[in-house]
């Protein structure tokens, strides 16, 4: 089978690395792809946004399956536009339509539908554009701080204001719904009740009837340690996760993913492809934060690792509507991720710097992000996260160790990269 990945960051190399394990495929391409996935696959030089330059792609190398990487080309349609094409109706997409990706694409869709089918979700209200002095009496007079402010659209992960402060969330909301600081994406905005607990993450893969839970993980948002300073796209990641033991994860199936899918299936919204239920545990108690409609990055990248089936029969198996029939086969040991990302970011920082080392990596598996190759055929920088270093083993200590191992044999100018990731987990 040939098949198409879409997106070019660590997610996508972990798909391709995981998709190479198949014997039944021929050929893998990745669009764009970066200098890791060039190794193990074809990179074409498409952009997954370019629908049409998709199309001819898909046709001229005669593609069976297209796994689709992040959110954005699954918002904009890419799989209805797949579905009412003659030419590539038969071609499988893995990701859901345009209606299905609304539960990333628009908070208040989101929102709505958990309303619907009664799953646990912080309290919220909507507001536009034209009822901001609406919003603001809802924030003075409903919620306390921290305030939980949301453009209702995709913003890059940077739509989600959190302030202390009843002026700082305010001028957010202004901003948001009166200054266009999002542009469309914060035409309308959510404000929600704060929700203490801890975070995780946990994936499932869904053929629109029937379900198979992936491994859970925990994603560290922030560039500095201890959780402090700007958010970034993720600067490491754990699965499984030791705080989700079987009484709560059977919680998160029960009030959670089996509604989902429920709710799917009754508001008729196709969904072939992955659900990512960003989750706080609250108590012991598991609400939705939100809901993605792909796997995270770099949550892939101990996700992945960490599933033994032949990921194109589960692929298949989505595609055909026979997960019900599919196994899944999870590895006990832990997996963890720790992000190198180039000195500067989330704020500037500077490409092209050479890359040495990753060919001594024997114990971990070194994903690539931003990397490109040189002329030369060097490794050069091209990206803020460059890439992510995964080890696995029996215990979280001892997949730390192999990562952290790891990585001292990498280095490129400026190097950056937290040293705790887990460590909060580590004594529980
Ligand atoms: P996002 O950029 O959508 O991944 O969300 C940013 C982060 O905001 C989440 O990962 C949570 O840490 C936090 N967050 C979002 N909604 C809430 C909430 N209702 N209560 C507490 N934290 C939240
Ligand atoms: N790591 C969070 C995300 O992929 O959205």
């Amino acid at each position: 089978m040939k098949i198409l990945v879409l997106g070019s960051g660590g997610r996508e190399h972990a798909l391709a690395w995981k998709l190479v394990q198949s014997k039944r495929l021929t050929r893998l391409f990745v669009a764009p792809g970066n200098a890791g996935t060039a190794a193990i696959a074809e990179n074409i030089q498409v952009k997954p946004g370019d629908f049409k330059a998709v199309k001819q792609l898909v046709l001229d190398q005669a593609i069976e399956m297209v796994v689709v990487g992040p959110e954005a080309p699954l918002v904009s349609g890419i799989a209805d536009f797949f579905q009412t094409d003659d030419q590539l109706k038969n071609v499988a997409v893995i990701g859901p339509g345009k209606k299905g990706a609304q539960l990333e694409g628009s908070k208040d869709f989101a929102k709505a539908f958990m309303g619907r089918h009664n799953i646990p979700t912080a309290r919220y209200q909507t507001f536009y554009r034209d009822n901001y002095t609406d919003a603001l009496d809802y924030l003075r007079n409903h919620e306390n701080p921290p305030y939980v402010i949301k453009a209702d659209g995709l913003a890059a992960g940077k739509g989600v204001s959190i302030c202390q402060h009843f002026n700082d969330a305010s001028e957010n909301l202004h901003n948001m719904l009166l200054g266009g600081k999002f542009g469309k994406a914060s035409a309308s905005v959510v404000i929600e009740q704060y929700l203490e607990g801890t975070e995780l993450s946990v994936f499932v893969i869904t053929d629109g009837k029937s379900y198979k839970i992936l491994p859970s993980a925990k994603d560290y948002k922030r560039i500095g340690e201890n959780d402090t300073g700007p958010n970034t796209g993720g600067m490491g990641s754990i699965s499984p996760v030791p705080f989700a033991g079987e009484t709560f994860m059977n919680k998160v199936e029960e009030q959670i993913i089996k509604p989902t899918i429920k709710g799917l299936q009754k508001e008729s919204i196709p969904f072939k492809g992955f659900i990512f239920f960003g989750l706080m545990n609250v108590k012991g108690d598991p609400y939705v934060v939100e809901y993605n409609v792909r796997l995270g990055d770099p949550e892939a990248e101990v996700v992945l690792p960490r599933i033994k089936t032949d990921m194109l029969d589960l692929l298949e198996a989505t595609w055909n509507e026979k997960l019900d029939n599919s196994t899944l086969d999870i590895d006990k040991q832990y997996a963890t991720a720790v992000m190198l990302a180039s000195g500067g970011y989330p704020g500037e920082y500077e490409k092209g710097k050479p890359i040495t080392g990753i060919e001594q990596v024997k114990e971990s598996i070194v994903f690539q992000a931003g990397t490109k190759q040189g002329e030369n055929k060097n490794l050069l920088t091209s990206g803020g996260r460059v890439m992510a270093v995964t080890g696995m083993d029996k215990t979280l200590e001892k997949a730390l160790e192999k990562t952290y191992r790891s990585i001292k044999q990498i280095s490129f100018e400026r190097m950056y990269f937290r040293k705790d990731i887990g460590k909060d987990l580590m004594s529980r």
